[in-house]
């Protein structure tokens, strides 16, 4: 699980424009040592300062396998509805110092006896990016769609397209994107689906593998640390029965940081809503969930909910914590 215990001190090494809203940032260890060794898939928990200055964090998954060296490599969308993390994050200069958990892992790669299947959409190219060099240099076979809106908005076109990659563009309209119904039409043992991007994308790749017959320990999905917020949050207040706070969460903030800014020590891991280490008892209230670890059953039943994506549909939440 997170703690300060794994948190590494790093520098921005270089910023480079990728399209007018992606840029790629080279971060460096600050004492020179090579980085933690890490696995595709895997993220950097990246401290960042909010637009109204209270502090967050933002996964950034790592688009180059490890390579032993001190150095390694996030791209970022700037989110202009969002709550300033990613700007915070467009604004750093080379130079400047950063703060971030150890690289964590929870999309790893299967390679299988099968080539993996590979489907990024948007800024959710990176895990996959990684994936794909990963496999590429060992010179295993793999298969690789990349769908965004339009080649001006395409982080890594060329990289992608050198891995053998195929890239389509769909002008902002799903429905004229990737064939999904072709692309997922004959699940085979030992073949692996790996999917990263919008909370719509992977949901639709998700439910199309399923009714193909994808078997669901065959598909790995994650959304970018940016789709868990939504237009329209509103703050909602927070009361916790065993430790006696009353909270407020604002709509930029996730309930578990105000549990840990209040004092609290509540369980987190992936801090993305799948791993379900941050699940609590709901005493009163109604849940809105976010996240993919409760099944549709407990989520209906409302009884419990993961601290770190979901927030309250009433106004008050009374949590056993
Ligand atoms: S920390 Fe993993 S689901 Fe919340």
């Amino acid at each position: 699980m997170n703690g300060a215990s794994d948190m590494l001190a790093l520098v921005v090494d270089s910023v480079t424009p990728l399209t007018p809203a992606i840029k790629a940032f080279v971060l460096r260890s600050a004492n020179g040592e090579p980085l933690p060794p890490f696995a595709p898939g895997a993220h950097l928990g990246v401290q960042v300062v909010q637009a109204n200055g209270h502090p967050g964090q933002r996964a950034y998954s790592l688009a180059k396998p490890h390579d032993g060296s001190d150095r390694c490599e996030i791209a970022v969308l700037c989110e202009p509805q969002g709550a300033g993390g990613s700007a915070w994050m467009h604004a750093l200069q080379p130079g400047t110092a950063l703060a971030a958990h150890a690289p964590r892992n929870d999309f790893a790669l299967h390679a299988g006896s099968a080539p993996p299947l590979l489907i990024a959409g948007g800024i959710g190219i990176t895990p996959l990016l990684c994936m794909a060099r990963s496999l590429a240099a060992e010179a295993r076979p793999f298969d690789f769609v990349y769908a965004t809106r339009s080649e001006e908005a395409t982080a890594y076109l060329h990289e992608v397209r050198a891995l053998g990659g195929t890239v389509v563009h769909d002008g902002g309209d799903p429905s004229r994107g990737i064939d999904l119904r072709a692309l997922l039409a004959a699940p085979m043992p030992g073949r692996h689906l790996h999917v990263c991007g919008p909370r719509g994308m992977v949901q639709a790749v998700v439910d199309t593998a399923r009714a193909l017959g994808w078997p669901d320990d065959h598909v790995h999905f994650e959304l970018f640390a940016g789709a868990i917020e939504q237009a329209g949050d509103a703050p909602f207040e927070v009361r916790t029965l065993r430790s006696g706070k009353t909270l407020t969460v604002a709509p930029d903030q996730s309930l578990l940081d105000v549990l840990i800014a209040a004092g609290l020590d509540p369980l987190y891991d992936c801090r993305q809503g799948d791993c379900g280490v941050c699940v609590v008892d709901v005493v009163e209230g109604v849940p809105d969930h976010r996240d993919h670890n409760l099944s549709p059953r407990e989520k209906a039943d409302g009884k419990t909910l993961c601290t770190c994506v979901s927030r309250a549909k009433t106004p008050h939440l009374v949590l056993d914590i």
